[in-house]
């Protein structure tokens, strides 16, 4: 998520265009999630080399009895990025008496599968999808019955998808809609060695490096775009400098690619930059979030892989 979060919309071609005509080629990792590519990053959460969504769900998990106390009664829970909303539902099984969930996700067709299967399984909660970039400011739908707070739900290590810069400026746009009393529950993965994180972004069956690859077929299919997608190979490694895990799409020749009338030209090795994850010490974080926020409680597993952190908004911040 390399876009600034609160600039004019603008369109997917634009945002392409003006990516690939920067001296590092860049392409908005949001592109990523057309109905294939949500399902092949389905599909990354279940691999073995790719740690950060179990050992989420196990923290989730060992710790969901303190986790709702936390949140405690009566809030709506808003859930930016929802995707499969699989994680919600051990919220929605334990906290007691959510109003009301709210998922928001950039795929219209994603989120109307799993609402419907959300409303099979809670008969009785208000859900109020919203389909929205929810990198730029969105609407929150009204709420017709009578709740606590809002607790905001960001699980996945998303915000390490954010430039630092960015994540403050998003963090900021989310405490927005908070009143004091409510909370961000996030998932922040964590700084460890960096051949297991390398390899969770280096997978031996190759489902990252489609999902990478699969940014190219979509712009073919939806912008007219010709790349020959064989002609690209995956590449992640972790930037130890600056903390994270770069993703790449790398050509492999000399060749040029045409995009709506425009032609790009690529060297040998040359690099689009699709992806960055940056990884947080658990004092990173909170230096990150203190404009805004402070930390309330950290739960990690028992390697220190993940944590899943509960913030609260400071007083005194408009
Ligand atoms: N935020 C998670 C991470 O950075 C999930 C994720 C986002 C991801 N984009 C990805 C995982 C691309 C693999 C590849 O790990």
């Amino acid at each position: 998520m390399s876009e600034s979060t609160r600039r004019a919309p603008r369109s997917m071609a634009e945002e392409v265009l003006s990516g690939l005509q920067k001296p590092q080629k860049t392409l908005s990792s949001k592109f990523f999630y057309d109905k294939r590519g949500s399902k092949l990053f389905e599909k990354i959460t279940r691999l073995p080399e790719y740690y950060p969504t179990r050992t989420e769900r196990k923290i989730l998990r060992d710790h969901i009895d303190e986790i709702a106390r936390t949140i405690g009664p009566s809030s709506v829970i808003i859930e930016p990025g929802s995707g499969s909303s699989k994680k919600t539902r051990l919220l929605l099984d334990h906290v007691p008496d959510v109003v009301a969930y709210i998922p928001v996700d950039i795929s219209q067709e994603y989120l109307g599968k799993v609402v419907q299967r959300l409303r099979k399984a809670y008969p009785s909660l208000i859900i109020k999808p919203v389909c929205a970039d929810y990198t730029r400011s969105f609407q929150l739908p009204e709420i017709d019955q009578p709740f606590d707070y809002y607790v905001i739900f960001y699980p996945g290590s998303t915000i390490g998808n954010f430039h630092p810069d960015e994540a403050r400026e998003f963090l900021r746009m989310l405490s927005q809609f908070m009143v004091p009393g409510g909370g961000l529950l996030i998932g922040v993965d964590l700084k460890k060695d960096k051949a297991i994180l390398e390899a969770a972004y280096n997978d031996r069956k190759g489902i990252t490096a489609a999902f990478n690859k699969n940014m190219l077929k979509r712009l073919n299919r939806e912008l007219n775009a010709d790349f020959v997608v064989d002609q690209f190979a995956h590449r992640a490694f972790y930037n130890e400098e600056k903390g994270r895990i770069e993703m790449h799409l790398v050509s492999r020749t000399e060749q040029d690619v045409h995009i709506q009338g425009e032609t790009f030209h690529f060297s040998e090795g040359e690099t689009i930059h699709t992806e960055n994850s940056y990884k947080y010490s658990l004092d990173d974080f909170k230096a990150l979030v203190s404009d805004c926020f402070s930390v309330n409680k950290v739960w990690t597993d028992k390697d220190d892989l993940f944590s899943l952190q509960y913030l609260v908004k400071k007083e005194n911040i408009d």
